[in-house]
């Protein structure tokens, strides 16, 4: 599949088969994707735990919680915890040597003792901030985003599950001091039709990007659209004429509680 498709088909996938295991290797293709990701000063403080369902001690899946339609961690075959481990940021300056002698960083005869001299002592002054929130989330996020499309590209489905950073979680896990746990991720094949009910809603594209400044809207050429629609980047919007009945014949298979949203 092209690019294009993959993000046309990449929708939160809730519903999975639970009788099919996800092969080690496609999750390995999901971690590979997350690590060549961009990451501020090369740090990589993006890290993770896959927990497979039928192996991890069932204490861990206990611990594994989501307020918001958790009970897909219990169906899916893989749920992998992604956490930012703020130790990394203690090793910054020997990245930000390993950019430089790749040729990533700098350019003339002082980048060297401007990266020793100024730019190392910099980020030594707010090492302190840099551990803090913010960018860790959008470059742990740049990570996620690229396992997520690689995982689509490979035929399963995840749904990303908002979680607080428990003890719980933390203790079972056995995270070192330092670690936020930032997102679980459930991974499997879909149970639903990779459509699953249609494309969903977006704020307006001219609400969300502006051009030079605020409140100008960014141009948005209809012939881009009708590429990407062609692409297979735009689908039919949800939701499907029988998606309510593939929902119900979902609930009975899958055993969901209640309404799905708890
Ligand atoms: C960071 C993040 C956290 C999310 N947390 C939850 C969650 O806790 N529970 C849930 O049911 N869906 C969660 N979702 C899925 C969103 O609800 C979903 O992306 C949204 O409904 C749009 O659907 P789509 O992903 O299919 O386009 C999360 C998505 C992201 C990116």
């Amino acid at each position: 599949m092209e690019l294009r498709e993959v993000m046309g088909r990449r929708r939160s996938i809730r519903f999975m088969r639970p009788y099919q295991p996800v092969e080690p290797e496609k999750i390995q293709l999901m971690l590979e994707a997350a690590r060549r990701a961009s990451h501020w000063g090369n740090v990589g403080g993006l890290r993770a735990i896959v927990v497979y369902r039928d192996s991890a001690p069932q204490e861990t899946i206990d611990a594994l919680f989501a307020p918001i339609a958790g009970y897909q961690i219990r169906r899916a075959p893989v749920t992998i915890v992604w956490f930012f481990d703020a130790n990394a940021v203690d090793e910054q300056s020997d990245r930000l040597r390993e950019l430089l002698a790749a040729g990533a960083l700098g350019v003339g005869d002082n980048k060297k003792s401007d990266l020793e001299d100024k730019i190392i002592p910099f980020f030594d002054g707010i090492r302190d901030m840099l551990k803090g929130a913010g960018i860790n989330e959008v470059d742990c996020g740049q990570g996620i985003a690229q396992a997520t499309l690689m995982a689509y590209e490979q035929g399963l489905g995840t749904c990303c599950l908002g979680t607080a950073d428990t003890e719980e979680i933390r203790e079972q896990l056995g995270l070192p001091d330092g670690c936020r746990v930032l997102l679980l991720q459930t991974v499997g094949y879909p149970a639903e039709s990779w459509e699953a009910g249609g494309q969903r809603p977006r704020q307006p594209f001219e609400d969300l990007f502006h051009l030079n400044e605020y409140g100008n809207p960014f141009p948005r050429s209809d012939e881009v659209i009708t590429e990407l629609t062609e692409d297979g980047f735009f689908t039919r919007p949800g939701p499907l004429p029988w998606r309510e009945a593939e929902l119900e014949f979902l609930k009975d298979a899958l055993d969901v509680p209640g309404s799905g949203l708890i």
